[in-house]
């Protein structure tokens, strides 16, 4: 109810200040709120994937708490888990603005933020202080801009020696559309040299891999093999697509905007990969992509994840959104 209230202000504002504007007032809630938010929100329904217990299985999706700033209320707001980052080795500003756009006939954003985080050390300065959070914590790590792609691996190491302490487990971002040559960190002989380095790093924290919606049914399959071979423990999948299907001919002048698609017109195809790695592999995946209700949820619990990760259905549905599918789930 109060977020139907909420959200047609927010949405008269710019959606990168609104962003802004969520995130500080969640990150000043004192604690009065936080436990008047709790009772409200979070709802319990455990389980154990990859050897970590989730009091619920429906996450923060990696990108709207990069920097980790509002760690209290999401748990407070009902989140079974949350993925913060993607956080690069290097404190970097991202794509210059505008960067995120809403398509609300569609149901979906384009962003091209381009992983603007103020860096791996500051994170773990920040978690440091915080200390242990009661639910678990998935930290995303992606390649900073100004690192060229033959240096990637030194570069995810370093963020993977600063935060791995404090990761329940961490994910290997090498599918964002917003870092120029990223994505071919998907392919296999790339992929490779990545994963044993950071397998060898990683110590007991479970390394996840997060793709793109893009991928053929081939690369992914080899995509598949790769993180068999290293012990990967899971994936997540997925990221914002490229495609511009199934938008509403209201969005179209938007449609041009450069960067990843998320929402809506992604259920479907986000749906297909999380099948398709369900049949072909035994690693758990976590599912993301256009969950906007609690039935698609559902669905994409049916298709084989063992978890799954919200962020635009939030942005269109509030908060209750992570309570009703739960409240399903139970
Ligand atoms: C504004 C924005 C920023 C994002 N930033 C990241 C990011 O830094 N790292 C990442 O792995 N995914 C990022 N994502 C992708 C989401 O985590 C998720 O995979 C994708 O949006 C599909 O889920 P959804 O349809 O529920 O939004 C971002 C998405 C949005 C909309």
């Amino acid at each position: 109810m109060s977020y139907r209230l909420v959200r047609p202000w927010l949405f008269r504002r710019d959606a990168e200040a609104a962003h802004e504007w969520t995130l500080c007032r969640l990150a000043a809630l004192p604690p009065v709120a936080l436990a008047a938010l709790r009772r409200t929100y979070a709802r319990s329904a455990p389980r154990t994937v990859f050897g970590v217990r989730f009091p619920n299985p429906v996450g923060l999706a990696a990108g709207l708490d990069k920097d980790g700033r509002a760690l209290h209320a999401w748990p407070a707001l009902g989140v079974g888990f949350i993925e913060v980052g993607t956080v690069t080795r290097h404190a970097q500003p991202g794509n210059p603005a505008p960067r995120l756009f809403r398509l609300p006939a569609s149901g979906a954003v384009i962003n091209r933020m381009g992983f603007n985080n103020a860096g791996a050390a500051a994170l773990a300065a920040r978690l440091d202080a915080l200390g242990p959070l009661p639910v678990p914590l998935g930290i995303s790590l992606g390649k900073s801009k100004v690192t060229p792609l033959d240096e990637a691996v030194e570069d995810y190491l370093f963020s993977l020696r600063a935060l791995r302490r404090y990761a329940d487990y961490v994910a290997v971002n090498v599918s964002s559309p917003n870092t120029p040559g990223l994505r071919s960190l998907q392919d296999r002989p790339a992929l490779a040299a990545l994963l044993a380095a950071l397998r060898a790093e990683a110590g007991p924290t479970p390394v996840l891999v997060k793709v793109a919606p893009d991928l053929t049914d081939q690369a992914l399959g080899e995509l598949l093999e790769v993180c068999t071979e290293h012990g990967v423990a899971g994936l997540v999948a997925t990221n914002t697509t490229l495609s511009r299907d199934g938008l509403a001919a209201a969005d179209a002048d938007l449609a041009a905007e450069a960067g990843g698609l998320s929402g809506r017109p992604l259920t479907e195809r986000a749906r297909e990969v999380v099948t398709f790695i369900a049949k072909r592999s035994e690693l758990p995946v976590i599912g993301v992509g256009g969950i906007m209700t609690p039935d698609d949820a559902l669905r994409m619990f049916d298709a084989g994840a063992s978890l799954v990760q919200v962020y635009t259905g939030l942005i269109y549905a509030g908060p209750a959104l992570v309570r009703r599918i739960v409240g399903e789930l139970r």
